[in-house]
Order: structure tokens, then C-alpha cells, then sequence
């Protein structure tokens, strides 16, 4: 009977501590939060896409993005990863899933340190992201899909 207990006792902690464990990365992945699932609820348009992209451009000029990273695949010398083929990256990252990728990029935009892309500590990268809380909803809503447009 104790051994039965302790049993039952170890398969709750260890059910509690893989909870603990995979939760949180999958919640990462998906990229379900800093309000992105409740601000991305659907894949625009094709219209609006467009759209969007272009008035996102603005928004990557106006919050001085390119001061770390290059738009096009060639670095030039910036202290960021280029980010040309970011959306093609984290779609492969994702599966293809278009909208877990615009929520991640408005999750890490917003808060990069919760939110680590795929060069997170790597050196060759110093520079430390800073996040952008102040991006209105709206502002940020396009330039995820500026960044979409990078593959
Ligand atoms: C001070 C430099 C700096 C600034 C400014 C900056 N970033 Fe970054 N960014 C980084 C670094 C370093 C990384 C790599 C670390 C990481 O992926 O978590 C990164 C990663 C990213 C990634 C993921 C790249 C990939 O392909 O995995 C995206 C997307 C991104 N930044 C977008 C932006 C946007 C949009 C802005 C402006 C609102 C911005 N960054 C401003 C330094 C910066």
C-alpha cells in the first residue's frame, strides 16, 4: 500500500514538473501572448497584406529597426541578424503555420528577451534587442506584416 502511494504520489510530481517543463516553450513557439493571440486572431487579405507591408515599412523606419539589422541577406556590418529571409526562417521554425509567425514576431517584438528568435545568444551577434512595448497595436500589426514579407 505505501509503495502504491508513493507511486502514485511520484507519477503527480513528475506529470506537475513536464507540465512546468514544456508549457512555457510550446506557448514560445506558438507565440500566444504579449496580446498577440488576441490581437491576430486571422491571416489578413491578400489586400490587406500588401497594405499593411507597406505602411510597415514606415513603422521599421520610424522605431529605427535598421540601425541593427540589415533588410536585405547581407549583414553590412550591423550588429543584428539581416533579416531577408526572417519570415522564410521562422516559417520553417513553425512549420508554415502564417499565423503562429506573425504572432512570434509581434511577441518578440514586444518582448525579445521572452520571446528569443533563432540567433539568440549566438556571438556573432552582441547587441542585446531592446523590446518596444510603446508600438501601438495598430503600428505593430503592420510591421509584422512587413516582416512577413521577408522571404
Ligand atoms: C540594438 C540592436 C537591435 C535593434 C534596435 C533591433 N533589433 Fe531585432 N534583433 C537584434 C538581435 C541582436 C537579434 C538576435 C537575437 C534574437 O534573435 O533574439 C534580433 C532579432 C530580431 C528578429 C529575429 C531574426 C530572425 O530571423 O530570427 C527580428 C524579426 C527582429 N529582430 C526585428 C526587429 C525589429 C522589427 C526592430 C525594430 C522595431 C528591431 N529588431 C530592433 C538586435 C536589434
Amino acid at each position: 500500500m505505501k509503495m502504491l502511494m508513493f507511486l502514485a504520489a511520484a507519477a503527480v510530481l513528475l506529470a506537475v514538473a513536464c507540465g512546468g517543463n514544456s508549457s512555457p516553450a510550446a506557448h514560445r513557439a506558438a507565440g500566444g501572448d504579449e496580446g498577440a493571440a488576441a490581437a491576430l486572431v486571422a491571416l489578413p487579405t491578400p489586400e490587406e497584406q500588401k497594405a499593411l507591408s507597406v505602411r510597415g515599412e514606415e513603422v521599421y523606419k520610424k522605431f529605427v529597426c535598421g540601425s541593427c539589422h540589415a533588410p536585405g541577406s547581407d549583414r553590412q556590418g550591423l550588429t543584428g541578424p539581416p533579416l531577408g529571409k526572417t519570415a522564410e526562417r521562422h516559417l520553417a521554425r513553425q512549420k508554415g503555420d502564417e499565423l503562429a509567425v506573425r504572432r512570434w514576431f509581434w511577441s518578440h517584438v514586444r518582448n525579445p528577451e521572452a520571446h528569443p528568435g533563432i540567433y539568440h545568444g549566438d556571438s556573432a551577434y552582441s547587441a542585446k534587442m531592446p523590446g518596444y512595448p510603446q508600438i501601438p497595436d495598430e503600428e505593430l500589426r503592420a510591421l509584422v506584416e512587413f516582416l512577413m514579407t521577408k522571404r
